[in-house]
């Protein structure tokens, strides 16, 4: 794990003033450390019934439809708002400031779905609270949440005590 770290790179005061911003492009950039995170995100749900895979817009596609790929089943885009042209189940939900929406079509979830969450970074988490809820919204079950990282001082794990949560690397 400590790998994916060295591939993980710290921008300070990024996108203002006082946030540590973790910058994964070095990572997805490095074909090798890419190919080992997805497996070590995978790892536990090899032999599980995943039926489908939703990440949230926008790292959370990057991870996530290689997730999909790798497990053998369809992703399922989760996207800020007015981006999906068909009709929509939104979800609103706070932010340190301010609001956030996420939206999926539908019909994106099929009956029973199992899904699996991925994203980035596990920080507040509000994102994957809010994702949890949409797909849940929409018919799915969450088997699991997995992340690349988390930032476990912004106690995100408290948000998504009702579902499992991987995370490969802490800070
Ligand atoms: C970032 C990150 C997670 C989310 C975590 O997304 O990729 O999705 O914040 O924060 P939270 O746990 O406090 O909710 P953001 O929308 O900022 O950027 P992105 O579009 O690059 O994914
Ligand atoms: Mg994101």
């Amino acid at each position: 794990m400590e790998n994916l770290k060295t591939k993980i790179r710290d921008i300070t005061d990024f996108p203002k003033p006082g946030i540590n911003f973790k910058d994964i492009t070095p990572l997805v950039q490095d074909p090798k450390t890419l190919r080992t995170c997805v497996e070590k995100l995978i790892g536990p749900y090899k032999n599980t019934q995943i039926t489908a895979v939703a990440g949230m817009e926008a790292r959370g596609f990057i991870f996530g439809s290689l997730v999909a790929w790798e497990l053998g089943v369809g992703f399922i885009p989760l996207r800020k708002p007015g981006k999906l042209p068909y009709d929509v189940q939104k979800v609103d939900y706070d932010l340190e400031y301010g609001q956030a929406s996420l939206e999926a079509h539908i019909d994106a979830v099929n009956p029973g779905d199992n899904i699996l969450l991925i994203d980035d970074v596990l920080a507040t988490g509000g994102t994957a609270k809010a994702s949890c809820e949409l797909i849940e919204m929409l018919g799915g079950n969450i088997v699991a949440c997995a992340f690349v990282m988390e930032l476990g001082f912004l106690n995100g794990r408290q948000q998504l005590v009702d579902y499992p949560v991987h995370t490969l690397l802490t800070y």
